[in-house]
């Protein structure tokens, strides 16, 4: 670590024992604590977590761990981009109290092995595509919320079926911490970011676009047409886009996180993945509420 980040504000800690008893103290003090979970590799979209956290709450915690247990492909664990000095500039810059940057032997036995019901969240969707992936994010979560036991812990809506999920987990077990959703944070031509974006070659980044313009189609038609008539149209859409190989396009109950089949009064969400050339890029919007921003 240089010395220039070794010298400044942001405390560091690599142990679990080390940053609880460290956040005992801030709790003692009657501060509210705000988390901010991410692999790292931030960007604009995690960026605006830590300063919604810093609206909310008194104190604000990131935590940076590539979790290899949610990773289904073991390329995709060894390539994940892992910028720290970066990483660590930008949760300066944003006022970030403390990092928890734990090595893996911190977090997991080599002989670990537990599962948690998921109510079949875990199998519809990203779920069925990335077998295993939601068992690898709540056992992380887990143990993330368990180490910081922070008063408020805040995802972004684009992992909107990982909220839904970590949601579960958190009312089946009586976790104490309450869950705040955040806006997608889009580039300025409306492609959802992620740390994965820097994979996509040119052409590819202008292909997939195709996402974003088929949830804006899915909005737009939504008010006019019926669920099925929108689903077919946007499939059609993206089949009409060059490079984008669709896996789904569906519209859920925002809430219950099931299929709907007719327009009801309740929020209504399109979920939509692709693969474009490599790489993987999932993003959503709701129906029936502003959303487009
Ligand atoms: O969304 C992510 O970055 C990860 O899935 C999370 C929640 C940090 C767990 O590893």
């Amino acid at each position: 670590m240089s010395p220039l980040i070794a010298n400044c504000n942001l405390k560091i800690f690599n142990n679990r024992e080390a940053i609880h008893h460290y956040l005992d103290d801030i709790r003692s003090s009657g501060k509210s604590i705000g988390f901010v979970p991410t692999m790292g590799a931030l960007h604009a979209g995690h960026l605006s977590l830590i300063e919604a956290a810093r609206r909310k709450t008194d104190f604000v915690v990131c935590s940076i761990f590539v979790n290899p247990t949610q990773f289904n492909d073991k390329k995709d664990l060894e390539n994940y981009p892992r910028p720290i000095e970066d990483d660590l500039r930008k949760l300066r810059e944003f006022k970030c109290d403390v990092l928890f940057l734990p090595e893996v032997d911190e977090m997991y036995n080599s002989s670990e092995f537990w599962s948690i019901e998921l109510d079949n969240l875990d199998n519809i969707l990203e779920g069925r595509i990335r077998p295993g992936h939601y068992q690898g994010v709540t056992q992380i979560v887990k143990k993330l919320f368990d180490t910081v036991q922070s008063d408020f812990a805040f995802f972004g809506q684009k992992d909107y079926q990982q909220i839904m999920v970590i949601a579960y987990m958190v009312r089946k077990l009586r976790i104490k911490v309450k869950l705040v959703i955040c806006p997608i944070i889009r580039e300025n031509d409306g492609l959802a970011m992620s740390s994965r974006n820097v994979y996509l070659l040119p052409a590819e980044r202008l292909q997939a676009l195709a996402l974003y313009k088929s949830l804006t189609l899915a909005h737009e038609l939504f008010k006019t047409h019926s669920v099925k008539q929108v689903k077919k149209k946007v499939n059609d859409f993206l089949e009409s886009c060059p490079g984008i190989e669709t896996e789904y396009f569906e519209i859920y109950n925002a809430r219950t996180f099931k299929p709907i089949t007719s327009k009801r009064a309740v929020t209504m969400i399109a979920l939509v993945a692709a693969r474009i050339g490599k790489i993987r890029i999932i993003d959503n919007m709701y129906l029936n509420k502003e959303n487009l921003y």
